[in-house]
């Protein structure tokens, strides 16, 4: 999605702008702009594409003796959603006087009234975006107001939808004013000057001191300090939060993707993890009666794992749904249900609609969370933080890999409240848990064969995965893992139901990729196994070895419920080398955005 970055101080803010929007490209975008306010004046240089080429637009103004610097600024990394990406749809956006300069981050649901409304007052738009109408009304709301504050709580208050926003006018050149709603924003504090970004990584070479945002509340940012109003125009404390992390974990480190370093750091993340969760918060699941787990994307399919492990362990009955469904669906929840959510960053528009739709229902919720500071985070009754550390890559590794973490971590807590498990057996599936990093690590030994494997399957037009089970929980993974980097066509199945349809695809030159960690199910999984070798397919085979398998990648032995945690490391190094070898933008694929915060 969107990243936002602007820069009052002491420094000139174009070179920190364009580096600060470096740090948020993870956030997947399609073209890129900054817009600096100089002796009265906005000079603004929007480019299509990748950050290279607006530096290269950049330069050129150097070049001809008019380069653009100033001491504010604010720079936009665009995902485009209304309207294709282009120069003029880039941000940031100005008003047709070019007093306002913004840029905005999330969707404006009633920007086709708004911008009605102003075009029938003879404003002209010079782009297709919602974003356009934020600083056309503001100028128009500037002309009565005078004062920019008072008219960004009045734009504000005309807007439906999502927003992270920062404005600059060029009548008060010593400031720059932030609001949010439903998108991250927060607000860093240097030595030389003040920052609003989307994310840490932006501001984290300045300062590791930051403030954040929450819905509705104002940020004003000269050089010299930041103050903090609500809607009312009443002032607000705000506790700084210091970053504990630094910007060398959020760095490649050696590694050709941030990806391959993501999967490797996965021993490290794990161990942070377990021991994280000897600090989690009390829940009395005695409580409730029944628990939903609600995500989106990979951390769904962490929910899908864990359902296995929930039902086996506490033999309580769990329901998995899609964040996007849950949130419509009016799902038959109370006070005595505990709604797990799921979430990376966050910020994923659906997981929050989903979490808020729980608590209106009078449901307790539960959020799997990595991002400190998130929406969710702060807004859930329970949170459990994974501590996988800043994820880059779009597509996750390491975050999910907390979250299963979490996830067995919180079944076995729950399963022994409900007296499900025996003091003797939640020590000896904890001890299973700690033996976890220790086991992936021992998995790399194989990341040569797996990448050689790889190498020879660029050239598959469909690959299926397969498994039973909890096997079938982590196919789904799998699968998602290969088709959003690798762009080859890809689904899951459980085995069983192969014959129920989907087999009718196997054909000669279909790759099998299956997973067989459930001892008890290998006979049936080799049966379906036998099933498309049978029909031509190629087999690659993760556990169990099966004669008709091309490849075996062997798994150490671990809990039943457990193997997840193994198999899904494999599973990401075969899609991060497949598309390795197709040469291929893996840390940002496209179309794709890291944090989804529009709906
Ligand atoms: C896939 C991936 C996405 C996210 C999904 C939810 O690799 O990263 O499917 O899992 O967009 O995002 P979060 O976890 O931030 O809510």
């Amino acid at each position: 999605m969107c990243g936002i970055i602007g820069y009052i101080g002491n420094e000139d803010a174009v070179p920190i702008i364009v580096e600060g929007l470096k740090k948020l490209e993870y956030r997947g975008y399609d073209s890129a702009g900054v817009a600096v306010l100089n002796d009265g004046r906005f000079d603004v240089i929007k480019k299509k594409g990748r950050l290279a080429a607006l530096e290269v637009e950049i330069q050129n103004t150097a070049q001809n003796a008019t380069p653009i610097h100033g001491h504010l600024g604010i720079g936009h990394t665009r995902w485009a959603t209304h309207g294709e990406p282009s120069n003029e749809n880039a941000h940031p956006h100005l008003g047709n006087q070019e007093k306002i300069a913004v840029v905005h981050n999330g969707i404006i649901e009633n920007y086709h009234t708004l911008r009605a409304r102003l075009q029938s007052k003879g404003i002209v738009f010079q782009s297709e975006t919602d974003s356009e109408v934020i600083p056309q009304l503001a100028e128009y709301y500037y002309e009565a107001e005078n004062n920019l504050f008072d008219t960004v709580i009045k734009v504000a208050s005309r807007l439906e939808g999502s927003y992270a926003l920062g404005f600059m006018c060029v009548d008060t050149p010593d400031t720059i004013i932030a609001i949010k709603k439903d998108n991250p924003l927060i607000i860093g504090v240097s030595e030389h000057g003040n920052f609003i970004a989307s994310d840490i990584p932006a501001v984290l070479k300045h300062t590791n001191q930051v403030y954040y945002l929450n819905d509705n509340e104002l940020a004003v940012l000269t050089k010299e300090g930041i103050t903090f109003y609500d809607t009312d125009k009443e002032r607000i404390h705000k506790e700084i939060e210091t970053i504990t992390w630094s910007m060398e974990s959020a760095e490649k480190g050696g590694y050709e993707h941030f990806m391959l370093k993501e999967i490797m750091e996965q021993p490290m993340i794990l161990k942070n993890t377990l021991a994280k969760t000897l600090s989690q918060p009390p829940v009395d699941i005695t409580r409730f009666n029944r628990i939903i787990i609600t995500a989106c994307g990979s951390a769904y399919n962490a929910g899908v794992v864990a359902r296995y492990v929930f039902e086996k362990l506490c033999r309580t009955p769990v329901e998995v749904e899609l964040a996007s469904e849950f949130r419509y669906k009016d799902a038959i929840i109370d006070e005595k249900s505990l709604v797990i959510l799921v979430s990376q960053s966050g910020e994923t528009a659906d997981t929050i609609a989903a979490m808020r739709e729980a608590k209106a229902a009078g449901a307790s919720t539960l959020a799997i969370v990595n991002v400190v500071g998130s929406t969710i985070a702060k807004e859930c009754d329970y949170c459990f933080f994974t501590a996988a550390g800043p994820e880059i890559a779009v597509a996750t590794t390491k975050a999910f890999s907390a979250q299963l973490l979490v996830l067995y971590s919180l079944a076995i807590r729950f399963a022994a409240q409900l007296n499900k498990i025996s003091p003797a057996e939640e020590k000896s599936l904890r001890a299973e848990l700690e033996a976890l990093p220790d086991k992936v690590n021992a998995l790399f030994a194989h990341t040569e064969e797996i990448q050689k494997y790889a190498a020879s399957c660029i050239g598959y037009k469909s690959i299926f995965f397969i498994g039973r089970n909890i096997d079938y929980a982590i196919a789904l993974e799998g699968s998602l893992k290969l088709k959003e980097i690798s762009y080859i066509h890809s689904e899951a199945y459980a085995g069983g139901e192969l014959k129920h349809g989907t087999i009718a695809l196997i054909e000669e030159n279909t790759l099998v990729v299956a997973i067989s960690t459930c001892k008890r199910l290998e006979a049936k999984i080799m049966s379906n196994v036998e099933q498309v070798a049978s029909r031509g397919a190629n087999i690659l085979s993760i556990g169990a070895r099966h004669a008709t398998a091309s490849a075996v990648i062997p798994l150490p032995e671990t809990h039943e419920l457990f193997t997840p945690s193994l198999s899904v490391v494999v599973l990401q190094l075969f899609s991060y080398y497949v598309a390795a070898n197709k040469g291929l933008d893996i840390d940002k694929p496209r179309n794709l955005a890291k944090s989804v915060t529009v709906e």
